[in-house]
């Protein structure tokens, strides 16, 4: 008998240029993309229409509330058919009630070694700060800002040459690499997640740069 094995489905929400969604999409092996969202024109809106693939904006100025903006995202969501929603560069916080929707099933990428530096501006606190390790985290999403459990994380050497531009390039290349990682190990079985918790049985297959370091999530870590 040929089993043949599910494909995810992920919805991704984007503010602006888009490039972890590009590299969600051009990864894509064990799940489909069946929506891409943005909550504002965006440049990755483009991207993604380009790629094929289904796009909506759903403008948080043509609301008068939060709450009117998330009933008609979630709708949108809700329609695509997603089980999974990919944060991907979304710039507005999520309420509790709209996250309590989605319980367990919404996903963030950071640009920082969570917990530090949660919120914005990574990695010039990071070089203010002579921190000598800077990187990027995959994690569950919960009511609090860049919180919830650690999934993955991609750890590198601060340069002493770096700036905030080289650093953030360095990071996004290991963005690029850990999104679809975690979305293709959560498809073929290798990671679980439920109810809050991080479940990895087996490393998942991914060529990272010599430099850096992969670190798996392990059961409710944060
Ligand atoms: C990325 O650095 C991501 O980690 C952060 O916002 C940025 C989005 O970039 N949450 P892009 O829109 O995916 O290019």
């Amino acid at each position: 008998m040929n089993l043949v094995q599910k494909r995810l489905k992920i919805a991704v929400l984007i503010s602006g240029r888009g490039s972890n969604m590009q590299a969600l999409a051009q990864h894509a092996d064990h799940y489909d993309i069946c929506a891409v969202m943005a909550n504002k024109p965006a440049a990755g809106i483009e991207i993604a229409k380009q790629a094929g693939l289904k796009t909506a904006i759903v403008n948080r100025k043509d609301f008068d509330s939060k709450t009117a903006h998330e009933k008609a995202l979630a709708y949108e969501i809700e329609n695509s058919g997603a089980e999974w929603i990919c944060l991907a560069g979304y710039m507005a916080v999520l309420s509790a009630h709209f996250i309590a929707r989605f319980a367990g099933r919404i996903i963030n990428i950071h640009p920082s070694l969570l917990p530090e530096y949660k919120g914005l501006n990574t990695h010039q606190r990071v070089l203010n700060d002579g921190c000598p390790h800077h990187g990027v985290s995959v994690h569950l999403v919960t009511a609090e800002l860049d919180d919830g459990a650690l999934i993955a994380q991609m750890r590198l050497a601060v340069d002493e040459t770096d700036t905030p531009d080289s650093l953030a390039a360095r990071v996004l290349v290991l963005e690029h690499l850990i999104y679809p990682m975690v979305m293709n190990a959560l498809a073929k079985g290798i990671l679980e997640l439920e109810e809050g918790f991080v479940y990895w049985h087996d490393s998942p297959p991914v060529l990272i740069p010599a430099e850096c370091q992969l670190i798996l999530g392990s059961a409710g870590s944060n």
